[in-house]
């Protein structure tokens, strides 16, 4: 049968400048390698971090960038190296998709930190061309940075984890939250992230107080959530009143703010950490850190083993996201709700049913 040789047709929607507007767009993957894996992408979370790569708001941008780092998906191909999957298998695909193997990081299982760690979009890929994200038809992974998807996980609600649920939970396990039964932590943003985090520090056993901008939030944040309590940062005495209640704060606010206020709520010697990535760099405010001897720490994703370990534990636990399912042609108007925190609290691309490779065609 004929067979294109050397190509390997994707399609997708891509961004091509800093406008960051999305538009189909058709490119090639490499063939499936010996140790690779193929997948069918079914489903695509739409994360904050999509939004700032697209629009170039962390400066690394390199167009045409087709975004998407939560994909769900089916092996469609599986090389002859590969054990651990068989074609048929529901996988995950998340933020990262190769490292160097060798280095210290590496070798503890944190590629994440690995020094030459790529990243499943916007990073160069071995064959020279550029990678590309979930927003597309399908993807060839490395298996070593392909996930099993537990079977008690939806696809679609599952898919976020990928992303939010290890960014927080990696810092959690870090930081000593996870041991930290009955500890008192402040969640800091209520959006993709921080309602993951609200959901896992709960299964952790802690007392999770929600700090957010949106009073309109709070109802949902209790009842449906799982919090314990919600303070709106603009409430100034409920704000006093909780000076020095948290022995954590995870940080997950997209977007310029203060430091101050959320190194007020930690009790002494309490823990400061933050995994949003705003454009701009915040301001350290080093009189109350060291007048508590407080802690300040950030977190970047995590490694392949916590990944699969968090997977598995959000299937124990039921936790999933709470999504807004979209279709592939909706993503532009997703994106400009995500910048007004329009969402609660993940969109989630149902890729497989509404991506129309006859888009884009020319
Ligand atoms: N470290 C990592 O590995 C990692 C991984 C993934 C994402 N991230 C970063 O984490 C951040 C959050 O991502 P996400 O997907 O959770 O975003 P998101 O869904 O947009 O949520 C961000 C939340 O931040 C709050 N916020 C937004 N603008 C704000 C402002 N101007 N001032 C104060 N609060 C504001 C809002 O919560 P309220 O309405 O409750 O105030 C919003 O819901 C992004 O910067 C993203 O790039 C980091
Ligand atoms: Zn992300
Ligand atoms: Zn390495």
């Amino acid at each position: 049968m004929a067979k294109s040789p050397d190509r390997n047709e994707a399609f997708g929607w891509a961004a091509n400048d800093k406008s960051g507007v999305l538009s189909p767009f058709h490119f090639s993957r490499r063939e499936n390698g010996d140790n690779d894996v193929t997948v069918k992408i079914l489903f695509c979370g739409v994360c904050h971090s999509d939004l700032h790569i697209i629009r170039n708001e962390w400066g690394n941008a390199r167009y045409p960038i087709i975004p998407g780092h939560e994909i769900v998906g089916i092996a469609t191909k599986v090389g002859k190296n590969v054990t651990g999957f068989k074609e048929g298998d529901r996988v995950g695909v998340g933020v990262i998709i190769g490292s160097c193997q060798s280095c210290d990081s590496c070798h503890q299982d944190l590629e994440n930190y690995c020094p030459q760690v790529v990243y499943t979009y916007n990073s160069p890929s071995s064959d020279g061309t550029r990678n590309q994200g979930g927003y597309s038809d399908k993807i060839v992974v490395d298996h070593r940075f392909v996930l099993r998807f537990p079977d008690g996980l939806p696809s679609d609600s599952g898919a976020p984890l990928l992303c939010s649920g290890i960014t927080v939970y990696s810092p959690m396990k870090y930081y000593g939250m996870a041991e930290g039964k009955g500890k008192h932590l402040g969640v800091s943003g209520l959006g993709g992230l921080g309602h993951i985090a609200v959901k896992i520090g709960k299964a952790f056993g802690l007392k999770v107080t929600v700090i957010s901008r949106s009073p309109e939030k709070e109802r949902e944040a209790i009842d449906k959530l799982g919090a314990d309590s919600f303070l709106v940062t603009s409430d100034s005495q409920k704000m006093k009143d909780a000076i020095g209640t948290m022995d954590f704060v995870l940080d997950t606010v997209s977007a310029d703010h203060s430091l101050m206020p959320l190194f007020s709520l930690l009790k002494v010697n309490g823990k400061l950490v933050t995994v949003g990535l705003p454009e701009k760099p915040l301001l350290l405010p080093v009189f109350p850190l060291a007048a508590g001897r407080k802690m300040v720490g950030g977190s970047m994703i995590g490694g392949m083993k916590e990944t699969q370990e968090m997977l598995d534990f959000c299937a124990k636990h039921n936790i999933v996201a709470d999504i807004e399912l979209i279709k592939m042609s909706d993503i532009n108007s997703a994106m400009e709700r995500l910048v007004k925190s329009d969402v609660r609290y993940r969109f989630v691309i149902d890729v497989a049913n509404s991506l129309n490779p006859a888009q884009g065609r020319l």
